[in-house]
C-alpha cells in the first residue's frame, strides 16, 4: 500500500485541500473521513470527530460551538465552522479524505428571477408509465425525497386502502415541528419526515418564519418537495386533478403504493429554494440509516464542478450505492449549451427532462379572418388593444426598468420578442405587469419553458409572432385582439422532445462517462401543491390550488425515482448499477411519429449528450434481458484511476474483509468501467474497451447477437459477436475496438451497440470524439512581435 500512497501524495493533497481559500472569517466546512466501518459505534464516532476538531481549537467550548453535524451512521465525517487555516490543518491529517466548504445548491425547477418559476402547459397526469405493474409493486419500497418538505394533507399522500403495515426494516421516524404533528401528518404512506436546518441558518441567519413564509419543520412552503414527492410516489387521485380545469385527470406517482420518507434539506428564502451541503449530508446520513431504498434529489450546483468526494452529492450517493440504495439526481436546467450537466457521479442516475404529448393551445384572434396559435394557461378569455413593445419600452426591450412612463399600455395586450429582449419571459411579464397591461404575448422558440404567469401570458413562436407584428404595423389604429382560454390537447405528435432547458453533456469532469443517463418527463408537469402557497409563488397572487404545473429536471428526476422503486420491488436483489443499466439499455429514441426524438433548442434530432440513452421506458426496464452490473472491485479501480491512494480507498469503500485493494502502477482511463453506455471523449488511436453483461432474463439458455451502428468516422469491431448464456454461464464479457478513420478535432459522433436475443434489445449508446490533432506535428509557434511591428 505504501508505494502508491507515496507516488500519489501530491495529488492526494491537492484533492483533500480542494476549495479552501485563505480567509480568516469562519465558514461551514465539511470534513469527510470515509466509511463509518472503522468506527462502528455512532457515539464513538462523534467522540472521535470532536477529538479531531479539538486539534484546531483551544477550548472544548469552542469545539462544541463550531460543530454543526457529526455524520456517523452511514459514513464518517462532520461539518463545522472553521477558518481557512483550521480547514487546512484538518485536510493534512492522514485520515481525512477531503475538506471542502459547504456550498448552497439550488433546486432544479425552472426559476423566474426572484421567485420560483412555474410553467403552464402539457404532459398527461404526472407519471411516466401506465400499466397494472405500477399498482402491484412498490408497497415494500421506501423512497426518500430530499427536497423542501411535504404538505402532508394533500390527497397524494393519503394512505391507499388496504395498505400493509410499514415494512419492519424501517428505522426512520416522523419528527415533530412547526405545524407538523407526526400523529396527524404521518401514516402508512408518509412514514418518515425529518428536517435539517443548521447549515442553512449558518449561511442565512436564523429562519424567520414570520418575515419569510416557511415552517420550522418538514412542512413544505415552497411547494417543490410536495410536487416532486407526489410525482415519484403519489397515491392515485381519481379524475379530480387539474389546474383550474386544465389537464384534468387522474394524478398519481410512478410507484403509487411505495412509501414516502421526506428529508427537508432545502429552505425557502425570499421565495427561492436554498439547500446547504452540510444539511444534505446530514439527510444522507440519516436516510441510509433509516433504510430507504431510493433517494430522489432534485437540486445541484452549476459548473464548474468540483472533483468527486469534494461534493455532497458524490459522497452521499457513493455510500448509498454501497448499501444498495439508488440515488437519482436531476441533470440541471442550464441547457441547451453543452457541458452544463451536473450531478455526474458514476454511481448515481442523472436525469434530463423532456416534454410529453400534452399541449395547451391558446388562440389569439386578430380580426375576423386572422388568428394565431400560442401556448398558455389562460383560464378566462381576455380582450384588449394590441400594443407593440417598441412603443413602450426603451429599444423595445421588455424590462421593468425600461418602461417608458405613460398611461397608454394600461389594459393593453403587449407584444414582446425574446430576440429583442429579454431572453426569458419572466422579465417580460414583470415589465408588462408594471405597465399595467392586461396580457402579454411573448415571442420565442416555442418550447422554451412557459414561465410564471404573474399576468396572463401567451407563448407564440417566431413565425406566429412575426405575423402579429406585421398585422399591427399595417393597421391604422390599434386593433383589438381576443385571447381565448387555453385548451388541453393530448396525443399531440411528436412527443417526447428533449426540453430546451435540460442540461447537456458531456460531463465537464468525467467526459468518458455519459451524463445525463436518461430523460424523463419534466415539462409542464401537474402534481400536488400546498394550498397555502400561491401557484406563482408571488405575494399578490391570492389563488389557492391543490395541483400546480412545474417544469425542470427537478420534475423529471422523481419520475425516474418512481420507476426505480418499481424495478427494485420486482427485483429486490439488483444493485443500483444493475437498476440503472436496466433503465439505460431499454430507453427509446423514437418519438410518437417514429422519427428521432427532437432536441428543443436546436430542432434537430437529439443525441446522447442531450438525453443519455434516450427516453425512459418503465415497462421494458422491468425486464431488460442483460444488465451491466458493477461490483466493489469496479469502483476500487475507478477510484484508483481518479487518483485516490489504496489507503484512502480502503477508508472509503465498504469491503468485505479480505478484498484486495490494489491500484495499478499507472493511472488509466476509466473507459472500462462497466457502464451501460460507452463514451470515449478523446480517441486518438485504436482502443479496445471491455464490457461484462449478466443475463437476468427468464430464459437461462439463450443466445444474444450483436448489431452495431458505427459513429461517423469510427470503425467498430466487437468480439465475440455472439454471447451464449446457460444455467451455468450467466455472465459474459465482450470487447469493443474503436478505430479512428477520419481526421477530426474533437467533435462528437454517435452510434450504438445492440445485443438481442429476439425478445430483448439491450442497447448501449456509443459516443466517440476523435481527436487526431495530437498526431500530426501541428504546433502553434508564436510569431515574434518585432516582425509584426515592422509591417
Ligand atoms: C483561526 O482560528 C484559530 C482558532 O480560533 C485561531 O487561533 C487562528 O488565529 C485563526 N486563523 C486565522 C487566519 O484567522
Ligand atoms: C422577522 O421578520 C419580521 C417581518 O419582516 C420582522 O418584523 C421581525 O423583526 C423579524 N424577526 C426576527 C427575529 O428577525
Ligand atoms: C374534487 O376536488 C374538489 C376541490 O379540490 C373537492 O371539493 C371535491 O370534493 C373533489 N371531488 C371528488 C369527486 O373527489
Ligand atoms: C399601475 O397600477 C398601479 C396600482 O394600481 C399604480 O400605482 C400605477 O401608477 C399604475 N401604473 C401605470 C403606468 O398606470
Ligand atoms: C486533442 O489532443 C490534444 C493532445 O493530446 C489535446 O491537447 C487537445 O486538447 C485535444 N483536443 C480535444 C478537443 O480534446
Amino acid at each position: 500500500m505504501a508505494t502508491n500512497s507515496q507516488c500519489f501524495w501530491g495529488l492526494y493533497l491537492a484533492l483533500s485541500l480542494y476549495f479552501i481559500h485563505s480567509s480568516s472569517t469562519p465558514h461551514v466546512y465539511i470534513v469527510y473521513l470515509g466509511n463509518s466501518h472503522n468506527v462502528h459505534d455512532p457515539h464513538l464516532a462523534s467522540k472521535h470527530h470532536l477529538q479531531l476538531l479539538s486539534k484546531v481549537f483551544a477550548s472544548e467550548e469552542d469545539v462544541r460551538q463550531s460543530m454543526l453535524y457529526s455524520y456517523k451512521h452511514s459514513f464518517s465525517g462532520f461539518s463545522a465552522k472553521l477558518n481557512s487555516s483550521q480547514a487546512t490543518t484538518l485536510a493534512k491529517m492522514e485520515e481525512v479524505i477531503s475538506v471542502f466548504r459547504s456550498k448552497t445548491l439550488r433546486l432544479h425547477t425552472t426559476r423566474s428571477w426572484d421567485f420560483l418559476g412555474l410553467t403552464l402547459s402539457s404532459s398527461s397526469s404526472t407519471s411516466a408509465a401506465g400499466t397494472p405493474l405500477q399498482l402491484a409493486y412498490g408497497e415494500d419500497i421506501i423512497v426518500g425525497i430530499f427536497d423542501t418538505g411535504i404538505w402532508p394533507e394533500s390527497d397524494s399522500f393519503r394512505e391507499e386502502p388496504r395498505m400493509r403495515p410499514i415494512p419492519s426494516t424501517w428505522k426512520g421516524r416522523c419528527v415533530k415541528g412547526e405545524m407538523f404533528e407526526p400523529a396527524k401528518a404521518c401514516n402508512r404512506k408518509l412514514i418518515g419526515a425529518r428536517y435539517y436546518l443548521r447549515g442553512f441558518e449558518e449561511e442565512y441567519g436564523p429562519l424567520n418564519t414570520s418575515g419569510n413564509p416557511e415552517y420550522r419543520s418538514a412542512r413544505d412552503f415552497l411547494g417543490h418537495g410536495t410536487h416532486t414527492a407526489s410525482t415519484a410516489v403519489g397515491s392515485i387521485v381519481k379524475n379530480n386533478a387539474s389546474f383550474f380545469g386544465l389537464a384534468q385527470g387522474t394524478a398519481r406517482g410512478g410507484a403509487p403504493r411505495a412509501r414516502l420518507a421526506v428529508y427537508k434539506v432545502c429552505w425557502g428564502k425570499d421565495y427561492d429554494g436554498k439547500c446547504s451541503e452540510a444539511d444534505i449530508l446530514a439527510g444522507f446520513d440519516d436516510a441510509l440509516y433509516d433504510r430507504v431504498h431510493v433517494i430522489s434529489a432534485s437540486f445541484g450546483s452549476k459548473p464548474p464542478l468540483l472533483p468527486l468526494f469534494v461534493s455532497e452529492a458524490a459522497i452521499g450517493s457513493f455510500h448509498a450505492m454501497q448499501l444498495g440504495v439508488t440515488v437519482v439526481f436531476s441533470a440541471g436546467n442550464e441547457g441547451p449549451d453543452p457541458s452544463q450537466v451536473t450531478n455526474v457521479a458514476p454511481w448515481g442516475i442523472c436525469v434530463a427532462a423532456s416534454s410529453v404529448d400534452r399541449m395547451f393551445p391558446t388562440r389569439i384572434t386578430l380580426d375576423n379572418k386572422l388568428y394565431v396559435m400560442g401556448e398558455s394557461f389562460i383560464i378566462t378569455p381576455i380582450k384588449g388593444k394590441l400594443a407593440d413593445a417598441t412603443t413602450y419600452f426603451v429599444n423595445g426591450v421588455c424590462r421593468p426598468e425600461n418602461w417608458i412612463q405613460s398611461k397608454f399600455a394600461v389594459g393593453r395586450v403587449i407584444l414582446c420578442f425574446s430576440s429583442i429582449g429579454p431572453y426569458e419571459i419572466d422579465e417580460a411579464e414583470a415589465a408588462a405587469k408594471k405597465a399595467n397591461a392586461s396580457a402579454l404575448i411573448f415571442v420565442e422558440a416555442m418550447t422554451r419553458q412557459v414561465a410564471v404567469d404573474i399576468i396572463p401570458s401567451v407563448h407564440v413562436n417566431l413565425e406566429q409572432g412575426t405575423k402579429i407584428k406585421h398585422y399591427l404595423a399595417q393597421s391604422p389604429t390599434k386593433p383589438v385582439v381576443q385571447i381565448e382560454s387555453s385548451k388541453t390537447v393530448i396525443g399531440k405528435s411528436p412527443a417526447p422532445r428533449v426540453a430546451y432547458f435540460s442540461s447537456r453533456g458531456p460531463s465537464s469532469i468525467t467526459p468518458d462517462i455519459l451524463k445525463p443517463d436518461i430523460s424523463a418527463p419534466g415539462v409542464n408537469i401537474l402534481a400536488a401543491w400546498p394550498p397555502q402557497t400561491s401557484p406563482t409563488l408571488t405575494l399578490d397572487d391570492k389563488r389557492s390550488v391543490s395541483w400546480n404545473f412545474q417544469s425542470g429536471t427537478s420534475m423529471s428526476c422523481p419520475h425516474v425515482s418512481g420507476v426505480v422503486a418499481l424495478i427494485k420491488s420486482a427485483h429486490p436483489t439488483w444493485s443500483p448499477a444493475a437498476i440503472r443499466s436496466a433503465i439505460v439499455t431499454t430507453a427509446y429514441t423514437r418519438d410518437t411519429s417514429f422519427d428521432s426524438i427532437v432536441a428543443d433548442g436546436s430542432m434537430k434530432a437529439s443525441d446522447p449528450l442531450d438525453s443519455g440513452a434516450g427516453h425512459i421506458d418503465p415497462i421494458k426496464a422491468m425486464d431488460p434481458g442483460l444488465v451491466y452490473d458493477m461490483k466493489t472491485s469496479d469502483y476500487i479501480l475507478f477510484l484508483c484511476n481518479i487518483g485516490y491512494t489504496e489507503d484512502q480507498i480502503s477508508q472509503i469503500v465498504l469491503c468485505p474483509s479480505g478484498t484486495d485493494i490494489s491500484c495499478p502502477q499507472v493511472l488509466q482511463s476509466n473507459v472500462n468501467l462497466n457502464y451501460p453506455s460507452i463514451t470515449f471523449s478523446n480517441l486518438q488511436s485504436t482502443v479496445t474497451i471491455k464490457r461484462n453483461v449478466r443475463n437476468v432474463g427468464k430464459n437461462k439458455n439463450v443466445i444474444y447477437f450483436c448489431t452495431i451502428s458505427e459513429p461517423d468516422g469510427v470503425e467498430v469491431v466487437i468480439w465475440p459477436r455472439v454471447l451464449i448464456f446457460s444455467w451455468f454461464k450467466v455472465e459474459s464479457t465482450y470487447y469493443v475496438t474503436l478505430k479512428p478513420k477520419k481526421e477530426s478535432q474533437g467533435r462528437y459522433d454517435f452510434g450504438e451497440i445492440v445485443w438481442s436475443d429476439g425478445l430483448h434489445k439491450v442497447r448501449s449508446p456509443l459516443v466517440v470524439s476523435i481527436n487526431t490533432s495530437c498526431c500530426d506535428s501541428y504546433e502553434y509557434i508564436p510569431s515574434p512581435r518585432k516582425s509584426q511591428n515592422a509591417i
